[in-house]
C-alpha cells in the first residue's frame, strides 16, 4: 500500500522574511552640527526634494532646460558645490544617505549662492531606478565611494556591473560616467567592470587623467603627498 501524501501546505517551505537588500551603506549614527541643523530646516525645502517613485521632471525641477549631472554619494559635498560653482549652466543632483553631509551642502549651497544644486536625501540604487529616465543625464559622477576592502564586504561595492549598467542607460549618448578610488583593488575592479558594459566606452586608454573640474579634496592632497595613489576613470555612453 501507498504510503498516503502530504498535504501539499505541509510540503511547502516555511514562509521566508523578505530579504533585506544588500546595501553599499552603513547609516552611521553622526551628530549633526548645529549650521548644518539650521541649513536642513531653512534651506531643505528650496533645496532637497524628496525621495518619490516617479521620474524627475528636470525643467520643472531647476525652472530652466539645462544638461544634468547626478553625483552618488557626495559626502560633506565639497566637491559637488565647487563643481557647480564652476559651471553655472549644468544642473546638479546630489544624492547621500549621510544627514550631516546633507547639512555641509546646503551651507555650501546658501555661503556661494548656488542655484544650480537639488539633493535627494536616499539611497542611490533606489533613486536611479524610480526617479532618473533613461538617457537624460550628461554625466554622473562617484568620487571615492566606500571602497569596502574586506572580502566579506566586497558585495557592498556600489560599482558592480547590474547597476554599472543601470548608470549607463540613464546617460544621454555621449554623456560621461567619471569615478575616482584611492583604494587600487577597487580601482581595478572598476575598470573591469565599466570596461565590460557594452553601452559604455572608455576615453582614455585605461585611467584618465584627473579632469580639470574635480577639485583635489583635502584627504586626497595628503594621500598623494604620502605617496597612494588616486584613479580617474571617465566613461562616455556610445552613441548606439
Ligand atoms: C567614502 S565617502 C566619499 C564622499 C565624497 N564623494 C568624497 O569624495 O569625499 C562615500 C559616501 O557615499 C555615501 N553612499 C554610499 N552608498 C550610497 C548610496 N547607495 N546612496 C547614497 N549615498 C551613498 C556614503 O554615505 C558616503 O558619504
Amino acid at each position: 500500500m501507498r504510503a498516503p501524501q502530504r498535504p501539499p501546505a505541509m510540503n511547502a517551505p516555511p514562509p521566508q522574511p523578505p530579504r533585506r537588500p544588500v546595501r553599499s551603506f552603513v547609516l552611521r549614527a553622526g551628530r549633526m552640527g548645529s549650521g548644518q541643523e539650521r541649513a536642513l530646516h531653512e534651506l531643505g525645502p528650496r533645496f532637497v526634494l524628496p525621495f518619490s517613485p516617479a521620474v524627475l521632471d528636470y525643467r520643472a525641477t531647476f525652472g530652466r532646460q539645462a544638461p544634468v549631472v547626478l553625483e552618488i554619494g557626495f559626502g560633506m559635498g565639497q566637491a559637488t558645490a565647487a563643481i557647480a560653482q564652476q559651471m553655472p549652466g549644468t544642473d546638479f543632483i546630489g544624492v547621500e544617505v549621510h544627514p550631516p553631509g546633507v547639512g555641509a551642502l546646503l551651507r555650501r549651497i546658501d555661503e556661494l549662492g548656488l542655484t544650480n544644486v537639488r539633493i535627494v536625501q536616499h539611497d542611490a540604487v533606489e533613486v536611479l531606478a524610480q526617479m532618473i529616465a533613461p538617457r537624460s543625464l550628461s554625466g554622473i559622477h562617484v568620487f571615492f565611494p566606500d571602497p569596502w576592502p574586506k572580502k566579506r564586504h566586497h558585495k557592498r561595492r556600489l560599482l558592480q556591473s547590474a547597476f554599472v549598467g543601470a548608470l549607463a542607460q540613464r546617460l544621454a549618448p555621449g554623456g560621461t560616467l567619471h569615478c575616482a578610488t584611492d583604494w587600487q583593488p577597487y580601482a581595478e575592479q572598476m575598470l573591469a567592470v565599466l570596461t565590460a558594459e557594452p553601452l559604455l566606452a572608455n576615453t582614455a586608454a585605461g585611467y584618465a587623467p584627473r579632469p580639470a573640474y574635480r577639485p583635489l579634496t583635502k584627504f586626497e592632497a595628503r594621500g598623494v603627498a604620502l605617496g597612494h595613489g588616486v584613479w580617474d576613470l571617465v566613461f562616455a555612453r556610445r552613441a548606439a
